[in-house]
């Protein structure tokens, strides 16, 4: 059942403005909030009911809820960027709706119809609007981040789908995703925890897959790495994702590779994306398995030109080092003009409304 609108509940206290643009000048990723949110509830015996749009705190949880004792939880990302005339868009936005939708199959959550979930984007980015960074120049990678989540609420302590449900929508200014912007980053390769395994909610964008990754990744900075990578959980050979991004190999012949979905890996929305840009490039894209002495041959002999990770968050990110280990696998440094730096440049400019979106990815939210 689709809800029409949202009502309004709109915040008394909303910040200030001198304070609010402290925070849009140097927003980081994920710290600061806007002043509202959305909140959709379901329930087992209404389905769907009407939606608000409210100031933005802290949630009612039962503490016998499934979402804290078995994680039943799933969100999105998504980003809106300010164009140079001062309106707002999103990108692709009715595919995060259908990952959304399932998502929720994966996790036994109820699915949310898309009206409301592009209703509840447009509701929140129209009522922050102002909240939205203004890029100061082509370079700066600035938004407003959107995270919507739903999670399993009521009362039961048996292990079975919530009889009752929230969805709701909140949004973080956010700049680069990584502490050192747009600059190579180096990524730890987690031998001994996997993220996912065949069966399992590696395709669903769902809280645990994100837990099941936290212990690596604090192995991957403890080695001094910004991110870890990892492999199959079968045969810990094939190259699957980082902890909240995907990966693409560029070779030397013009081949752009990247791990074939096969259950255990996130379709990515930038993903997609560069996949379908890729042909405008010249480059000749390509799903498979990858393996991860395929990565450390090709780099050595030279044929591995470039590794990228990719993801809303990340953007497009050149991975400069892999550390395993035993060993470094080291890519030397792409320039502005290599494969990743164009991709990147093409998608940032139909993100920001800088180029013709020809492909129709863009929706207005404000
Ligand atoms: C995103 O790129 O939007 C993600 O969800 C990755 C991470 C920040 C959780």
């Amino acid at each position: 059942m689709s809800t029409s609108g949202f009502e309004a509940r709109p915040s008394a206290n909303p910040l200030d403005a001198a304070l609010r643009n402290e925070i849009l000048a140097n927003p980081g990723f994920g710290r600061y909030f806007t002043d509202h949110m959305v909140h959709v509830r379901w329930t087992k015996a209404t389905g769907w009911q009407r939606g608000e749009l409210k100031p933005y705190g802290p949630l009612m949880i039962d503490p016998a809820s499934p979402v804290l004792h078995y994680g039943q939880e799933i969100f999105e990302g998504i980003k809106a960027y300010r164009h140079a005339d001062g309106s707002v868009w999103t990108f692709r936005p009715e595919k995060n709706a259908a990952r959304f939708r399932a998502s929720a199959r994966r996790l036994a959550l109820p699915e949310l119809d898309d009206e409301t979930f592009l209703g509840s984007l447009k509701t929140l980015v129209a009522q922050d609007a102002e909240w939205v960074p203004t890029p100061k120049n082509d370079a700066e990678e600035c938004s407003l981040y959107l995270r919507p989540f739903m999670i399993g609420n009521g009362k039961s302590l048996g292990v079975k789908p919530a009889a009752e449900v929230d969805y709701y929508l909140i949004a973080s200014p956010a700049a680069s995703y990584f502490k050192g912007g747009g600059k190579p980053v180096s990524i730890w390769l987690s031998q001994h925890y996997n993220r996912a395994a065949p069966g399992g909610t590696g395709a669903a964008k769902c809280g645990g897959n994100y837990a099941a990754s936290l212990l690596a990744q604090a192995e991957a900075e403890a080695h001094g790495c910004d991110q870890v990578a990892f492999l199959d959980a079968a045969e810990n050979k094939w190259i699957e994702e980082l902890g909240g991004m995907n990966l693409f190999f560029v070779y030397r012949d013009g081949r752009l590779v990247t791990p074939a979905l096969t259950g255990t890996i996130l379709e990515g929305v930038t993903r997609d994306s560069i996949l379908e840009l890729a042909r405008d490039e010249g480059l000749t894209p390509e799903e498979r398995p990858i393996s991860i002495d395929e990565w450390r041959d090709g780099v050595a002999s030279g044929e591995i030109v470039e590794v990228f990770a990719c993801g809303t968050a990340a953007v497009i990110t050149q991975i400069g080092q892999l550390v395993t280990e035993e060993d470094r696998i080291v890519t030397p440094e792409a320039g502005a003009e290599a494969v990743s730096g164009k991709l990147r440049k093409r998608l940032l400019d139909i993100q920001y409304g800088r180029a013709e979106d020809s492909r129709g990815w863009l929706m207005q939210l404000a």
